[in-house]
């Protein structure tokens, strides 16, 4: 343990964790359904690991996407990102509420969710910093628990946005 002379902070969050599908409210359920269906169009031939999102605006409207690889690896894009980037487009300026991710290999199903890279954190928070409101993100695996986190910034602490720009 560090023992620092000046001030700290100790920053945590809360993290809801669930042990199946049925514990969550039917709008919560519904939208990682959707999620784990757009993962089914994923292109992820080098990989192998299929990743599917489902976007829910205040507007009702859901969005979805999947990570789309390329031969040129870095040219692919992950789903989190085809979703935003697409609800940015189609819905402009109407807030994200919530984002349901879904992820795992075909062969080895994951049992823990995993929880987006850090471009795609970058990119989420981009968002939540604009609205003003939290987007909450919906996070399970190929089956088992799954992950409730009230906010982009529970898992991007200390975030770079556009107010760190000046
Ligand atoms: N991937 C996502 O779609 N989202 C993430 O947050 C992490 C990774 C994709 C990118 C690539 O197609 C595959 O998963 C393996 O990294």
């Amino acid at each position: 343990m560090y023992i620092y002379l000046m001030k700290s902070k100790t920053l945590s969050f809360q993290l809801g964790i669930f042990e199946s599908l049925a514990e969550l409210p039917k709008e919560d359920q519904d939208l990682i359904n959707l999620a784990s269906q757009a993962r089914e169009n994923a292109y992820a031939p080098y990989s192998n690991f299929k990743v599917g999102a489902a976007v829910l605006l205040e507007n009702k409207q859901v969005v979805i996407g999947s990570n789309q690889e390329n031969a040129s690896y870095p040219s692919g894009l992950c789903a989190e990102r085809v979703a935003v980037f697409q609800a940015g487009a189609k819905f402009p300026g109407i807030p994200i509420l919530k984002i349901a991710i879904v992820a795992s290999s075909d062969k080895t199903p994951a049992r823990e969710p995993a929880a987006p890279c850090g471009n795609c954190r970058q990119s989420i928070f981009e968002y939540e910093n604009r609205q003003e409101k939290p987007i909450e993100l919906l996070l399970m695996g190929g089956e088992g628990s799954i992950y409730k986190c009230h906010s982009i910034q529970d898992i991007l602490p200390l975030a770079f946005g556009s107010d760190s720009l000046g």
